[in-house]
């Protein structure tokens, strides 16, 4: 279970935030020039880091906002006769927690199907509303983990390289309904080294 939850959701979401941010440019530059200020290019990026990385912070939130690798959560049961939202759930019944859509509805949340990380500046928020890890006492044991594991690699990448698609066009954000938010097409796309990466990984 720790090895199947622990890594599958993170991968899925680096591949997923690494689509996110080649279908917006304006980003992926934003957080690569975030890790230069930052960081530099004297040393490589490292966990003491992260507090400084704002805006690094804000894209892996909005990216489990639009792309919650755990869509519906993991079926939950009634322990008791209970009400919610209306309805009411007898005890023993199944219940499902559509993050997906909350983390879509325009009720909730403004100009849902952009990608925005700037939504994120002043930290999370309401955090009732995102809810990729689910909530309470179930909710996620890996989530601090998680959170530290995407925040190294994705800085990591964007301080050793620069990314662009393959051949130009938009990537493919398809996904499969299923329990784990699959993408359909593979990501693939180009990576070259930037100036001083062979230096830094040295
Ligand atoms: C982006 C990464 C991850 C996402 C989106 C994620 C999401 C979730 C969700 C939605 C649940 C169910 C919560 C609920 O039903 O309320 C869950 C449970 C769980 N996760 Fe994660 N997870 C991630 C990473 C990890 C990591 C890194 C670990 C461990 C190293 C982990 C271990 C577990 C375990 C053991 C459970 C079951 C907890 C229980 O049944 O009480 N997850 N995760």
């Amino acid at each position: 279970m720790m090895l199947v939850a622990g890594t599958k959701t993170s991968a899925m979401s680096l591949e997923w935030a690494f689509s996110n941010m080649l279908n917006n440019p304006h980003v992926l530059k934003k957080g690569m020039d975030e890790v230069d200020t930052q960081v530099g290019q004297d040393r490589l990026l490292d966990e003491p880091d992260f507090s400084n990385l704002h805006y690094i912070q804000c894209i892996i939130y909005e990216n489990l906002r639009l792309c919650p690798p755990a869509p519906l959560l993991v079926p939950h049961v009634a322990s008791e006769r209970c009400s919610l939202g209306g309805y009411d759930i007898p005890s023993g019944a199944m219940v499902l927690v559509n993050a997906w859509s909350i983390h879509r509805n325009p009720n909730v949340w403004e100009d849902p199907l952009s990608f925005m990380p700037e939504r994120f500046q002043n930290g999370r928020g309401d955090s009732y509303k995102l809810m990729p890890f689910g909530l309470g006492r179930r909710g996620c044991p890996g989530e601090a983990m998680a959170l530290r594991v995407i925040n190294l690699v994705m800085g990591q990448l964007l301080q050793c390289f620069e990314f662009t698609t393959v051949d130009g066009k938009e990537i493919d954000m398809t996904e499969t309904a299923a329990t784990l938010m699959v993408k359909i097409t593979p990501l693939e796309l180009m990576c070259k080294a930037r100036p001083n990466t062979h230096n830094l990984l040295a």
